[in-house]
């Protein structure tokens, strides 16, 4: 699957609806089929002082991350995207599902705004790339223009 691609297929599936929601389920799933050797893709919304569990594809995961806590935390707090190649060397990452090797987490944002996180779990230690943090980043930027025009706070 080619990044254009993708974003191309990311486009046209959010084209005509605003919906936070429905868009991060379908942008969850359109990634955990197209992007190989996933095992949780996701998203975390920003609740009152903690993300919290959004649409994802995988196994189960924790509900709620305080922020600076985890990588999805630390990505929040810092609002900045994280590449992690291997997992057991963050300190304080949160282990939801244990076959998780490698993650990527990008923070949904809006301005300054944090909104919340997308986050891409793999059992492959260094799975990811700077080409594909690249391209999450662009997916993120894609989502949040589509989804314009409702409240992401989900409490
Ligand atoms: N590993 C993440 C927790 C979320 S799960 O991977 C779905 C973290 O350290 O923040």
């Amino acid at each position: 699957m080619s990044y254009s691609l993708l974003l191309a297929q990311a486009r046209a599936l959010m084209q005509g609806e605003n919906d936070y929601l429905a868009n991060a389920a379908n942008l969850s799933a359109l990634l955990f089929q197209e992007i190989s050797d996933l095992n949780w893709v996701g998203f975390y919304f920003l609740g009152k002082s903690e993300l919290v569990l959004g649409p994802f594809q995988g196994k189960v995961a924790c509900t709620r991350i305080p922020l600076g806590k985890g990588v999805c935390g630390t990505a929040a707090r810092q609002g900045r995207s994280l590449l992690v190649p291997d997992v057991h060397a963050f300190e304080g990452h949160i282990a939801c599902d244990t076959a998780s090797a490698s993650e990527l987490v990008v923070p949904v944002m809006r301005g300054d705004c944090l909104l919340g996180v997308l986050d891409m779990d793999s059992p492959t230690p260094g799975r990811f790339t700077s080409a594909e943090q690249t391209m999450a980043e662009a997916l993120v930027r894609e989502y949040i223009q589509a989804s314009n025009s409702v409240s992401f706070t989900p409490f």
